[in-house]
């Protein structure tokens, strides 16, 4: 998507670049020489020399395995440059040098390769440098660039439970034996759930996170009641409200409205400039009948919103906007303000910088139907951030949309203050059709949904042992301990209400929620209460009372 904001052209790559390969070249040997680890691989070569062909060919492949994983530690820590000037200019370098040292024989195809590699780091669309490479590049020198590349990947993919979530936040992503199982061994089905990594009080706080990305419900979107950014609800007289908004969103304070809008609320309902002053954007001057054209889709797109009061849509559309400010923000000369960082738990340290969409990558999703109001909404987001910046809609490919959609429907939370609202309209259209969000209070309680990068992975009971609560009086979620919790116990929360209502028997109450769970998470409770095999005993009836925390 970056590749339309900064203008390197396949032609700057076919284009040779007049480097002094050779010098290069000899730079790269002189080093390999004086380095003591490569002395002792030469060292370690000689002695296996009369080994068995076979085997000493083996143990090459391995170590050229190594080598290259050596060597993508150190490229990883060589710095990129700053700015999109620098960046073209670094990249134009090593393409050079690579083209240059790929004619020179076998022995200089893995720094041909890794120079090319390090093109391909700063490219702005990776995968269409790799076909271009596939194309360009001799074979086994492009097989070497994929090996680097799939090792990078794996690596960040198995690094990413050894720094999420950080230590701080008092629990772990854990593989455990799914339960019920007949005969359970070390080898049965496992389930990856969230577990507690000390032991927990009643009551206590465990973590607390901001979301990844949140949406008031549609009702109260330009009510002045509640902040569109933190869901603070709003003094009377005090709200902002941006003038070109076509959400008619409100503000609480002047922070929030800058978040929002750096975050995902320009991009797709403003009329500011498009990404920041001072990165390289794409040149194409925008006439006043584009900018016209925007705004007319934006508008039709707010109008769908506001009719359909569907807020799923949306938490996609701010999830992708967020993705691109992201890295917008890694293009921009400055260095970031504390206002635009995300406010996301800090990783571990040495983690390696993830982005939004390495967090929600892992999570699990609803398999949804591309039924005509879904190829709609798509159609509506996609005109929107085309309209923004071309090549964007490619974001939200029907695909994607789908995956993306299928998250926000299964993870997402609902948020509620002091137990929530009895104000929200009753949805329309068929029930199918309805927006779930996983709250122990009922979606039809919240004020607005949001998804969580760590909450994301608590898993539903109806006895849960952990609650979702909001005491600031913000969506900034606070995770509390419903009992006593043990190290390396289960976190489980009820992703919908589970009480019985009034003169509602024990019976219907599990119907209910058991419907209810099937419907928005399609899934069948197996958890203790369900079973009835700790029927009558405490659980459904200690359920927090909804009545704890209370908005400031
Ligand atoms: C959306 O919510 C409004 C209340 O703000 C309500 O009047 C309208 O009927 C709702 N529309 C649908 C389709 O649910
Ligand atoms: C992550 O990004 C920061 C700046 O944005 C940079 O200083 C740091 O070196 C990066 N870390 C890694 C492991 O790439
Ligand atoms: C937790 O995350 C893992 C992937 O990392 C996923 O497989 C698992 O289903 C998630 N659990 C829940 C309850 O979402
Ligand atoms: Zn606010
Ligand atoms: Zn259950």
């Amino acid at each position: 998507m970056v590749s339309k904001v900064i203008q390197y052209t396949t032609i700057v790559f076919i284009s040779t670049v007049a480097i002094s390969s050779i010098a290069y070249a000899a730079w790269w040997d002189s080093k390999r020489r004086n380095d003591p680890a490569f002395r002792k691989k030469i060292r370690k070569e000689h002695k296996r020399i009369h080994k068995h062909a076979k085997a000493a060919e083996e143990r090459a492949k391995q170590q050229q395995t190594e080598d290259l994983k050596e060597a993508l530690e150190m490229i990883k820590v060589e710095p990129v440059p700053p700015t999109a000037e620098e960046r073209e200019q670094y990249f134009m370098q090593h393409v050079g040098v690579g083209e240059q040292l790929s004619v020179q024989g076998p022995a200089f195809y893995v720094p041909a390769a890794l120079s090319f590699y390090r093109a391909l780091r700063v490219y702005p669309s990776p995968v269409e440098l790799i076909m271009i490479y596939q194309k360009t590049v001799p074979e086994p020198i492009f097989k070497i660039v994929m090996d680097l590349t799939s090792m990078d990947t794996r690596e960040r993919a198995e690094g990413y439970y050894h720094y999420f979530p950080p230590p701080y936040m008092n629990v772990e992503v854990k593989q455990i034996l799914q339960l019920g199982e007949p005969g359970e061994s070390e080898k049965g089905p496992r389930r990856i759930v969230l577990v507690a990594t000390k032991d927990l009080q009643p009551g206590e706080e465990i973590y607390k996170e901001h979301p990844v990305v949140a949406q008031l419900d549609m009702d109260l979107e330009g009510t002045s009641r509640y902040c569109s950014h933190c869901f603070k609800e709003i003094l009377p007289f005090q709200s902002l409200s941006p003038v070109h908004d076509l959400l008619l969103s409100t503000y609480c304070s002047g922070e929030c409205e800058m978040l929002a809008s750096t975050q995902s609320q320009n991009l797709l309902f403003g009329r500011g400039p498009r990404v920041p002053d001072g990165v390289a954007l794409d040149q194409k001057e925008r006439s006043e009948e584009a900018e016209i054209e925007r705004r007319a889709y934006q508008q039709a797109f707010a109008d769908f919103l506001k009719a359909s009061n569907w807020t799923q849509v949306l938490l996609v559309a701010r999830f992708c906007a967020r993705q691109v400010a992201e890295e917008v923000k890694k293009l921009e000369p400055q260095p970031l303000s504390l206002l635009e960082r995300s406010r996301l738990p800090e990783p571990a340290a040495g983690s390696p910088n993830y982005t939004f969409f390495d967090h929600v990558e892992r999570l699990k999703y609803l398999d949804i139907k591309p039924i005509e109001m879904v190829m709609l909404e798509n159609h509506l987001l996609k005109d929107v951030l085309s309209k923004a910046v071309d090549g964007l809609e490619e974001l939200v490919s029907l695909d994607k949309y789908l995956m993306m959609k299928g998250k926000m429907a299964y993870n997402a939370i609902g948020v509620a203050f002091a137990g929530g609202r009895d104000d929200k309209p009753e949805p329309k259209g068929h029930i199918e059709t309805w927006e779930w969000s996983r709250t122990p209070y009922g979606t039809n309680r919240q004020i607005g949904s949001a998804l969580y990068r760590v909450s994301s992975n608590l898993t539903h009971s109806c006895s849960p042992s952990v609650r979702p609560t909001f005491p600031t009086g913000t969506n900034e979620l606070h995770l509390v301990a419903n009992r006593a919790i043990s190290k390396g116990e289960e976190l489980t929360m009820a992703y919908t209400y589970t009480h019985a209502d009034g003169d509602e028997s024990e019976e219907d109450a599990r119907r209910r929620r058991r419907t209810r769970l099937a419907r928005g998470w399609r899934f069948a409770c197996e958890c203790e209460t369900c079973a009835g095999k700790k029927e009558g005993l405490p659980g459904v009836a200690t359920l927090p009372q909804p009545i704890l925390e209370h908005a400031i």
